[in-house]
């Protein structure tokens, strides 16, 4: 074929809807044979030829010919090779219109299942390392710069709120696709008696949708897809720059497994993060794609344009990305280790306790805004003389305030972290009902 006949083909992509496009044609003949439209004879022969093809298919044994351009035209080609002229009845009362728009939310459907359920797995790996360390004390950070003490288990968890929320996307995505446009024909609606209730049914969807126009035009369904993956990357995204912060000499913080870091074809003695890499790079292209699809639609008068052909590699693309990146890191994080001693000491550097210092002079009457002149005071003090403000003598701390007294030795990391002690703070026993409560949404969530 010459480029000029190549531009319209979309078959070496969109043979990924087979399935899809097959279980919808059967469950349209079957429903043609109910109504009385076409005979039961002709039903079961088409879903016998249907299903044959099916099997060619996935034994990659199918003629595929892009001459004939997409899925339907390629499968209803061979449907005619199979069952002679009864195949051309299967598209009595279809257009291709709101058969490709029934195909992409099928996969759309699907695809909606198998985020929800890849994120659940990277939630249990979150979990289950933030109950290894359920009091592994760690800085926490504004600005990349040591603040307050937290524990690692409370930084973890964050990420496991984050991904609840993009499954609750998933969720909501799922239900906006599951609206079935079939039965809508080119445009128009068709003049037959349609059974679109039963077809409906049949294929798991919730719905049918209430204006045909809109059916075969809209596509906000894999726009909704787009915008909650692009979400999601975003979390992995910031999820994987801290395994490369954290993995390295710098920080120290953790160790990623062998099988998810890599060597340097040059320097020997490297352990690159490779794949919290291109986890973090890959987020790029996933937001591109919600982009294109925007602009894709933006220009297009109602209903259905040719231009939405041009919905589809970028979704498949979106797919593959999101669902392998969410699997990679659910393995990445399960299988990492962490050096809580090495966590620990960092955390006793950075004057982090400088805050717990401050609120010690306001539980004795100073204001909180005197009290941070006091310890910025104090602080600068111990950095000229080397020490961290938590290690001052009373004798020294006095010098800032005459407030203090022999209790302020008694402040630590640890208590710092206790004191915390809110709905959504990092105390320990707040964390440990954080734990419980994150292994109460897991066990409730709806993931269907
Ligand atoms: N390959 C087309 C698409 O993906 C199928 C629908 C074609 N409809 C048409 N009227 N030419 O959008």
């Amino acid at each position: 074929m010459q480029p000029h006949d190549l531009y319209t083909v979309s078959i070496h992509y969109d043979r990924r809807l087979y399935r899809e496009d097959i279980r919808g044609s059967i469950a349209h003949a079957q429903m043609l044979a109910k109504q009385g439209i076409i005979t039961d004879d002709d039903a079961n022969a088409i879903r016998r030829g249907l299903l044959d093809i099916q099997q060619e298919i996935e034994a990659e044994t199918f003629p595929w010919r892009p001459e004939l351009e997409d899925i339907h035209m390629n499968v209803e080609a061979r449907l005619k090779e199979k069952i002679g002229d009864v195949a051309g009845k299967l598209h009595t009362a279809r257009s291709r219109n709101d058969q490709v728009a029934t195909d992409m939310r099928l996969f759309a459907m699907k695809t909606c299942d198998e985020a929800i359920k890849h994120t659940t797995e990277l939630q249990l790996a979150l979990l289950h390392q933030a109950r290894q360390h359920a009091s592994t004390i760690m800085p926490g950070y504004t600005h990349l710069q040591r603040a307050q003490p937290v524990l690692l288990a409370h930084h973890l968890l964050a990420y496991f709120h984050m991904l609840q929320r993009d499954k609750q996307r998933f969720q909501q995505c799922r239900r906006a696709a599951a609206v079935l446009p079939l039965g809508s024909g080119a445009l128009a609606g068709l003049p037959y008696p349609l059974d679109r209730q039963s077809v409906a049914v049949e294929l798991g969807f919730d719905d049918i949708s209430p204006n045909s126009m809109d059916a075969v035009a809209d596509r906000d369904f894999l726009l909704e897809f787009h915008a909650a993956a692009a979400i999601c990357m975003m979390h992995l995204s910031r999820l994987g720059e801290e395994l490369v912060l954290w993995s390295s000499q710098e920080f120290a913080f953790i160790t990623l497994a062998e099988q998810y870091a890599t060597g340097s074809s040059i320097m020997p003695q490297k352990r690159n993060p490779d794949f919290a890499e291109i986890g973090r790079g890959k987020t790029g292209r996933v937001y591109g794609h919600l982009l294109a699809l925007l602009t894709t639609l933006k220009g297009l008068p109602l209903t259905y344009n040719r231009d939405l052909q041009e919905d589809k590699e970028g979704f498949f693309d979106t797919v593959d990305t999101l669902l392998s990146t969410l699997q990679v890191f659910a393995g990445m994080i399960g299988t990492m280790t962490v050096n809580a001693d090495r966590m620990y000491d960092a955390a006793q550097t950075g004057n982090m306790l400088a805050t717990d210092l401050a609120d010690y002079l306001v539980a004795r009457g100073m204001p909180f805004r005197e009290a941070h002149g006091v310890l910025r005071r104090a602080s600068r003090y111990a950095l000229e003389n080397a020490k961290e403000v938590h290690q001052l003598t009373l004798e020294e701390y006095r010098r800032f305030s005459p407030l203090f007294d022999e209790n302020v030795l008694k402040i630590t990391l640890e208590g710092s972290v206790e004191s915390r002690d809110l709905p959504g703070g990092s105390a320990p026993n707040r964390v440990g009902d954080a734990l419980r409560e994150a292994q109460k949404i897991l066990e409730t969530a709806d993931d269907s």
